[in-house]
Formats: C-alpha cells, sequence, structure tokens
C-alpha cells in the first residue's frame, strides 16, 4: 500500500469536491466507498464497496472534468468491475452510461449498485466486447443512443497502440463538436520502471492526435495532457464513425513523421527486465 494513509485536505476538497477521502486510496461519495489503486487489486467489489483501477489523482480528475463537461451520454471502453462505472454513474447522473469490457463476465456488484440506486435504466455494460471490434461497438451504440451524440468517451481498456486507436477511429466521431475523448494511462511507457519494452507505446496515439490538431483543427480542436491522462476535444467537422481514421487527418508531413517513430518496429524499449504491463492497468 503506497504512502500515507492520512486524507489531508487536497485540491479537490478545496474545490468543494464531493468525495470524502479516508485515505490517498479509499474514498466514498454518497454512501458507497471505493477503492483505489494500489490496494484496489486486493479487494472483490460489492454493490456498496468498489475496487476503482484507477489512483487518486486519476479519480480527481474524472470528479473535474466531469464538473465542468456535465456530460449526459458516456461511453467507458475498459470497465473491469464496475467501479469506474459506478463512479461516473454518481458523479455526472448521465442519461445513459455505455461500457465495454473484453471480460466475458459480468459485474454482479454494478448490476446490484444499479438496481439499488436507481441507475438500472441509465448503466448498460458489455462484456466480452474486444475494444479493436469496431463494427460491435458502432452496432451496440446505434442500439443504446441511435443518431444521439455521445459527450464523453473514456478509454481505459488495453492500453495498447493498436487497440486503442481502433477504438479512437471507432468512438471519437460519436462525440458531440466539444465533447471529449478521453485516453488514460497514455504515458505508461515513459515510467522510470521500464514496462512492455516489445510494445509500441500508447504515446504515438497521443502524437497522433496532436498532430491532427495541427493540421486539421476541425476534427481535433484541442488537447490537454498531463501524465495519467489525455484529454482530446472534438472538433466540428463531419466525421464517420464507421470510415474515420485518424491517420488521414495527419496530412502527408504528419503520416511521415509518424511513420519515422514507428519505423523497423522502433518501440524505444530498450531494456531486458519489462514488467508485466503498465502501471495504470
Ligand atoms: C485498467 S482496467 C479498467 C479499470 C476501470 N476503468 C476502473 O477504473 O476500475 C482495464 C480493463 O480493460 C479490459 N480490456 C483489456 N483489453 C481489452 C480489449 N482489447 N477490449 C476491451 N477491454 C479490454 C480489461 O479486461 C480490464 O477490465
Amino acid at each position: 500500500m503506497a504512502g500515507d494513509r492520512r486524507s489531508g485536505p487536497s485540491a479537490a476538497a478545496a474545490a468543494g469536491s464531493a468525495l470524502e477521502w479516508r485515505a490517498d486510496d479509499e474514498f466514498s461519495l454518497d454512501g458507497v466507498s471505493y477503492v483505489c489503486r494500489p490496494r484496489a487489486d486486493t479487494v472483490r467489489s460489492s454493490a456498496d464497496r468498489f475496487c476503482i483501477r484507477k489512483p487518486r489523482k486519476i479519480v480527481e480528475h474524472c470528479e473535474a472534468l466531469v464538473r465542468r463537461l456535465a456530460p449526459r451520454r458516456i461511453a467507458e471502453v475498459g470497465i473491469y468491475d464496475g467501479g469506474s462505472m459506478a463512479l461516473l454513474a454518481q458523479l455526472a447522473r448521465p442519461e445513459r452510461l455505455i461500457g465495454f469490457d473484453i471480460t466475458e463476465n459480468p459485474s454482479p456488484a454494478l448490476e446490484q449498485f444499479a438496481a439499488a440506486h436507481g441507475f438500472s435504466e441509465t448503466l448498460s455494460a458489455y462484456w466480452g466486447v474486444d475494444q479493436a471490434d469496431r463494427e460491435r461497438l458502432n452496432s451496440i451504440l446505434d442500439e443504446e443512443i441511435g443518431g444521439m451524440p455521445l459527450d464523453l468517451v473514456i478509454d481505459d481498456a488495453s492500453h495498447l497502440l493498436d487497440e486503442s486507436r481502433l477504438t479512437f477511429d471507432a468512438l471519437f466521431p460519436r462525440l458531440r463538436p466539444g465533447g471529449e475523448y478521453v485516453l488514460e494511462d497514455w504515458a505508461w511507457a515513459h515510467a522510470i520502471m521500464e514496462v512492455w519494452p516489445e510494445t509500441q507505446p500508447l504515446t504515438v496515439l497521443v502524437a497522433e492526435a496532436t498532430i491532427a490538431c495541427a493540421y486539421h483543427p476541425h476534427v481535433i480542436s484541442s488537447i490537454e495532457i498531463d501524465r495519467p491522462w489525455a484529454v482530446i476535444r472534438r472538433g466540428e467537422a463531419d466525421l464517420e464513425p464507421a470510415t474515420f481514421s485518424l491517420r488521414g487527418s495527419l496530412g502527408a508531413r504528419g503520416e511521415r513523421l509518424i511513420d519515422g517513430m514507428l519505423s523497423g518496429g522502433i518501440t524505444g524499449g530498450g531494456s531486458a527486465s519489462g514488467r508485466a504491463g503498465p502501471a495504470g492497468s
């Protein structure tokens, strides 16, 4: 367990946060408690006590984002045991919150939480869905929200480049202009302890989004990045969920830059002693 177990005031508390922190890895909101990373993996979720695989910093980012954006329709990719969906439901009280995960097993804790807190009509969790399966993501969203746009997408799934890019291509066009796409843990390749040295870093997707923001600001109007996450804001261009490709928004020079980054299978990894996965997974 990391760090100091005292909760202490934080920037979020100073800004009127609704979260009551008991320690840096545990908080509660309206009678539901959440155990965060790094302790999360030791806790089995129940309807009133979830593990949430985020550190305090990302939880605070989520709360601030929800206050700022007030999202009504949200898609989250990578939902683990339902903790992040439960938190988003409590914070945003959205019209629709749709989650996807490759794991086949549903979360009984999330189902019980939704029933107990009146979110059964709001939350839909889809299990056994690969984030790289663009057709499936789109057909589920067609069924769930039809032509209504999303306000917020959060990708906290594989953190792998190709998979995350496919999800971006599928879901970014479904945001309304001004809607926001969050890439959690994009910086895993730059941890002090090297992870996944043979794997192409998610950094490339952030670089592509940055280039698109320069070359095609009507597609990506702005990006805000810090270490825990990147927030990519949608511009006003008409984008087609079935065919949009971030690659198509880079321009010839941008494409050459990205190809240079990826040429020869370069991952930037060097150490032979990689750990099992990114700190954020
Ligand atoms: C970091 S956890 C998500 C944590 C959750 N958002 C939270 O804050 O508690 C990553 C999740 O992504 C899922 N995942 C991994 N690869 C995936 C893929 N290709 N498609 C969809 N989900 C995937 C894993 O099953 C896991 O539940």
